[in-house]
């Protein structure tokens, strides 16, 4: 109920898409003189090539796939470089977290100019200050979120993973199509439902929270709870409600920012490549435990665990609700400590690597202050 007002993107839920029912839309976007880009990734998918195809039957579009996980600026502003000054007014993207993020990536440059790298970073050089062209964008996963977010997350040309921050890279529309979510490999399954997972549960324990956002957080880990186990194990059971899931999960941390597992997990992106979601699971248990400090974060988990375990006393509940995320974790063979993303750096070699999260936007968020000794106590549990 409440995500219809908490987010400028239009959402519609549907079981499939078809060419001309995008093709509608395009008409309501952009008028019967637009001009599209598609942004995709570059692996086959049969369900997304037949509609594209059937649709630039209908009307051209041009379809660009220089989309890989944590989308590097220089494959972007590659792909805005080639559609610039070809007047196109509608940029569409289809695919996982990365594959929307770079589309608004190339929506923001074509609107604003200049190179995408100026606009990172603490102190960045120009600003985002026009909306981008519009934007429809169709997630394949369900967890990012990214469809109605006004987040973009880029790797800089110096390796540094950044967050882009801003309202005006907002999605005007995201089509739910819960087809295209069908049949996703069980380890992208494992991965996009603890990223999902996370962006609850980090809107929860937020410097930045409040009443609303909390209520929008909690409705979703409570539904992404229920339903990612049945995902996990059916190749369509529980996919319409896990993009559902995601999606609010994204309205609410779209409100808040996310917090310690995010920025430790950009560290893991950054030094050895873990996906997104992976690294987000990896301390998802240890910076829970350490937010189960704070008494406000703990009444808000006890919400979330009313909801999946129904009525009982405070502290099994709160004990089961992190137990149940740690058997979810093991089932969907997701790593928990540095030797299972074969790391085999000592804890001492591995505390200098994470002493830069501690700068990132995202620690500071944080309901309990993250500092080194922090950093070092999670790092060391997970070096055992
Ligand atoms: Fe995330």
């Amino acid at each position: 109920m409440l995500e219809k007002v908490m987010t400028t993107t239009k959402i519609v839920q549907m079981d499939s898409l078809s060419a001309r029912e995008l093709e509608r839309l395009i008409f309501y976007c952009g008028g019967s003189g637009a001009k599209v880009a598609v942004i995709e990734d570059n692996r086959a998918f049969e369900l997304r090539d037949r509609m594209l195809d059937e649709l630039n039957s209908i009307k051209e579009i041009i379809r660009l796939n220089k989309v890989f996980p944590d989308p590097k600026v220089a494959d972007i502003m590659e792909m805005a470089d080639s559609i610039a000054g070809k007047g196109i007014n509608i940029i569409i993207g289809i695919g996982g977290g990365s594959t929307m993020d770079s589309a608004k990536g190339v929506a923001a440059v074509l609107s604003n100019g200049g190179d995408l790298e100026d606009y990172l970073g603490n102190t960045p050089l120009r600003k985002i200050e026009k909306k981008s062209i519009k934007l429809i964008l169709i997630p394949t996963t369900a967890g990012t979120g990214a469809e109605v977010t006004k987040f973009g997350v880029y790797t800089a040309r110096t390796g540094r993973k950044y967050t882009l921050n801003n309202t005006l890279l907002q999605a005007d529309i995201a089509l739910l199509v819960s087809e295209y979510t069908y049949n996703l490999p069980a380890p992208l399954t494992a991965a996009t439902t603890f990223d999902a997972l996370s962006h609850a549960l980090e809107t929860l324990w937020n410097r930045n929270a409040t009443e609303v956002s909390d209520r929008l957080a909690i409705e979703a880990a409570i539904y992404i709870l229920r339903w990612m186990e049945v995902a996990y194990d059916n190749p369509v059971e529980g996919r319409r409600e896990m993009l559902q899931g995601a999606c609010t999960a994204g309205i609410a941390f779209n409100m808040t920012g996310t917090a310690a597992v995010h920025a430790l997990s950009f560290i893991l992106s950054e030094e050895w490549h873990i996906p997104h979601g992976v690294a987000c699971a990896f301390t998802l248990e240890d910076v829970m435990r350490l937010n189960m400090q704070d008494e406000n974060t703990r009444r808000k988990l006890l919400a979330v665990a009313h909801g999946v375990f129904g009525e009982g006393a405070e502290e099994p509940l709160l004990e089961g609700l992190f137990h149940r995320i740690v058997e979810l974790k093991r089932k969907f063979r997701l790593p928990f400590t540095f030797a299972d993303i074969n790391v085999g750096l000592s804890a001492a070699e591995l505390s200098p690597l994470f002493e830069k999260s501690l700068d990132d936007p995202k620690m500071s968020n944080n309901i309990v202050p993250v500092d080194m000794k922090i950093v070092k106590e999670i790092i060391a549990a997970k070096s055992l």
